[in-house]
Order: structure tokens, then C-alpha cells, then sequence
């Protein structure tokens, strides 16, 4: 363990951390985080390290002081965990220990290049103000000194929220590999920018992004802008969601008021492609009125405005349960959209395993009839729903 120590100790010491991934538990008992991530930030001008603490469907962060952060890194090697990887600009050192704890540590190139402290200590917001972000430049939200518009402000907190429900997703991403991230009905593309911008300069991963949407010239100034900004692994597409089989490997799917069933085709496709991360807020969810009744329902459904809301609501409900089925766990999240309507659900759904298939599909099923729904969702993945799930 020694040579261990020394190693936490000058990378805390002389703050040439980037990240640290700890994993492969010890044991399992008393223990309900699966995996530990940290990397450095600023809070009120001082150096902390930031540990969050992956559980299977949370993520807990923690801000300690870079002066008592070697000793919570060491404890949890020598109590917790088996694995690690620890990224500084010089080098990356894999962690081995074995079960009667003898340490090995193999160096290998540095993968990622030196954190940008100045833009982590400063992280209350994801993005802040008082410096240059050239898409925020160029999307009108700042000026050339890095200050926001007053009347883009509401615009500059929307993209902050989230980035920061993509941040708390980040742990379950495929790490040492470029990300391809798909956004599905892009539109002007301002969330799919700040994505971009996030992923690649300040988590320093390298990435594949497509932007895909039926409306031909909104693309082309999405191309425009991009080329402008020297995204290079940013492409805007025309297309329908529903025929786009361009790629075969997507880890995260994005699909942000993609109109109707829309979202659901944008939902299939990542389903299909097993994609780790999911965010997606419906809109306009009319597939359900045209379908609902239920006569204990009637005084609800007998009032268009009161029909509509609830078939919104249970669309989106549906959706949730059936990416639990499919495998995800999922959270419906209140998502402030200000183009669109005021108060919107993103539902956030990243992939695990499911062991209750079946008590999902029950209570699923039991919705569904007595709502007398024809979800497209479950059409379109009929294959993939337990007349399968039933005879594994
Ligand atoms: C309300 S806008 C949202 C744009 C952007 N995602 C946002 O949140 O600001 C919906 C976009 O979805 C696109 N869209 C709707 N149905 C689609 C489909 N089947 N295939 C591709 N794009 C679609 C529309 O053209 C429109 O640009």
C-alpha cells in the first residue's frame, strides 16, 4: 500500500488530478455504491475534490478539502474498493489490488489532457459567466466579454439545469472510448451546442454527435454554426427519426420535445441500440386522447382540457414503465423549458439491469387496459417485451 499512498499523495499534493475512477468492490456488505468518481473543483476560492458516489439509481456527491482528500482516497482503497484509475496530465495509472492487498500500479500514456481548473473551481453553474463561451457568443446568450444578456438570462439557467442532469448521468457512461451521443427532432440545437461544448471542453472526452431533424434550411444553419465553431464531431442531418439507421453504436440519446410519437420512435431507437443514457422530454402528447376511456374516469375525461392533461401525464407514466421493463431505470425529472411550454418532465433513464420484469409488466398491462391505451411504444418493441421476457 505504500507505494499507493506516495502516489495519492503527490497527485493531491501538487493537484495533477484530472479524474479518478475507483471501483470492483471489496465486499458488497454495508456498502450501496457500486463505483466512486473524483475530480478537482473551486468552491470559494479554495481546491476541493469532488467524490460522487455511483449507487444504482443515484448518484451522492461530496465536496472535501484537497488537504484531507488523500486520506478519504487511501481509506477507500484500503477498505473499499480493488480497482482504480487515476488520470493526471503525465500519466494514467491503473490501480490493481489484489484480495490480500498487494498494490499494483502500471502507467500508461496519459489519455486525457490537463483539467482546465479554471473552469471546474468555478462550478456553481456548469457554464459561467464572466468569461467567453464562443457558442453562447454565438447563439447571442453573451457578449464578446463573457456577460449575459439580461433578457437571455432565463435562457443561460435553462441550459445550466441541464447540463447539470447530464453531469449527474455522467458515471454511467462507457469511459475510454469516444462517446456517440445522438440527438433526435434537434431543432435549433442550442441544448445539443452546450452539450458539445461540456462533454469535449470540460470533461475532455472525445465525441461523435448527431443532430437530426426533418427541417431541411434549420439544419443547415445548425451545419453553418458548428463549422463556425470548429465542432468537427458535430453533424446536423435531415431525416425522420423513425428511418435513421446510420450508426450502430449510440450511448446516449437525446430527444428534447420531439412533437407526439416522435418521442417514442427517438425512444425505440435508443432502446434498440442499448444506448447507457436516455434524456427525453415529451411534448405534445396526443396519441392517448384519441384512445383513453374508462367510465370510472368519466368525470375526468368528460372535460377536453382535464382529458388532455391526464393523457399527457399517462403517456409519459407509460413511457417510464416500459423503459423500466425494457431495462432502465428511470426518473421523471421537472425540466424548466421556456420555448415551449413553462414546466416540462424530462424523463432521464439510464441502463441497468431489471430483476422485476414481470411485476413491471403486470402493473404495466394492468394500466394500459384499464386505460384501454395502445401505446406505440410497446408496439414498437413488441419483440423486445415479455412475450420474450417469458420465455427466457
Ligand atoms: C419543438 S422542436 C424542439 C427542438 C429542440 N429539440 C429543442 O428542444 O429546442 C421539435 C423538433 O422536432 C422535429 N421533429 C418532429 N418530428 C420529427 C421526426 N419524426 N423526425 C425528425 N425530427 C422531428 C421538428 O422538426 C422540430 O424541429
Amino acid at each position: 500500500m505504500e507505494s499507493l499512498r506516495k502516489l495519492i499523495h503527490d497527485i493531491t499534493e501538487e493537484t495533477t488530478l484530472i479524474t479518478a475512477t475507483l471501483s470492483q468492490l471489496r465486499k458488497r456488505e454495508g456498502v450501496s455504491y457500486t463505483k466512486v468518481q473524483i475530480k478537482p473543483v473551486e468552491l470559494k476560492k479554495k481546491i476541493h475534490y469532488q467524490f460522487a458516489y455511483v449507487h444504482p439509481n443515484k448518484v451522492v456527491h461530496q465536496n472535501i478539502p484537497a488537504e484531507e482528500a488523500e486520506e478519504v482516497i487511501v481509506k477507500l482503497f484500503e477498505q473499499t474498493f480493488r480497482q482504480g484509475m487515476i488520470c493526471t496530465p503525465d500519466a494514467d495509472y491503473q490501480i490493481l489490488i489484489s484480495k490480500k492487498y498487494k498494490v499494483s500500479i502500471l502507467t500508461k500514456s496519459p489519455s486525457k489532457t490537463s483539467a482546465d481548473l479554471a473552469h471546474n473551481r468555478k462550478k456553481q453553474y456548469v457554464l459561467e459567466e464572466g468569461h467567453p463561451i464562443s457558442f453562447l457568443v454565438e447563439l447571442g446568450i453573451m457578449n464578446e466579454q463573457g456577460k449575459v444578456h439580461a433578457r437571455k438570462y432565463d435562457k443561460f439557467r435553462q441550459i445550466n439545469r441541464f447540463l447539470e442532469m447530464v453531469e449527474d448521468v455522467l458515471p454511467s457512461l462507457p469511459e475510454g472510448r469516444p462517446l456517440t451521443i445522438v440527438d433526435f427532432g434537434c431543432g435549433k440545437s442550442y441544448l445539443t451546442f452546450a452539450l458539445y461544448h461540456y462533454l469535449t471542453i470540460q470533461e475532455r472526452r472525445t465525441l461523435n454527435v448527431v443532430g437530426l431533424d426533418l427541417k431541411a434550411d434549420v439544419i443547415e444553419h445548425c451545419n453553418q454554426l458548428a463549422s463556425r465553431l470548429n465542432y468537427s464531431n458535430l453533424r446536423f442531418l435531415v431525416g425522420d427519426i423513425a428511418d435513421y439507421n446510420e450508426l450502430e453504436q449510440v450511448d446516449m440519446v437525446v430527444t428534447l420535445h420531439a412533437c407526439d410519437t416522435a418521442t417514442d420512435a427517438a425512444l425505440e431507437k435508443a432502446v434498440r441500440w442499448n444506448a447507457s443514457v436516455i434524456l427525453s422530454v415529451p411534448c405534445c402528447q396526443h396519441e392517448l386522447f384519441a384512445q383513453v376511456e374508462s367510465p370510472v374516469m368519466e368525470p375526468l375525461l368528460s372535460h377536453g382540457i382535464l382529458k388532455e392533461r391526464f393523457s399527457a401525464l399517462a403517456t409519459d407514466g407509460i413511457r417510464a414503465k416500459l423503459l423500466d421493463i425494457l431495462g432502465y431505470k428511470t426518473q421523471l425529472l421537472e425540466f424548466i423549458d421556456l420555448e415551449h411550454t413553462p414546466k416540462n418532465i424530462l424523463i432521464r433513464a439510464v441502463k441497468g439491469q431489471s430483476d422485476r420484469k414481470e411485476q413491471l409488466w403486470r402493473e404495466y398491462t394492468a394500466f394500459r387496459d384499464f386505460l384501454n391505451a395502445k401505446p406505440y411504444l410497446e408496439k414498437a418493441c413488441a419483440d423486445l417485451l415479455p412475450a420474450s421476457v417469458d420465455s427466457e
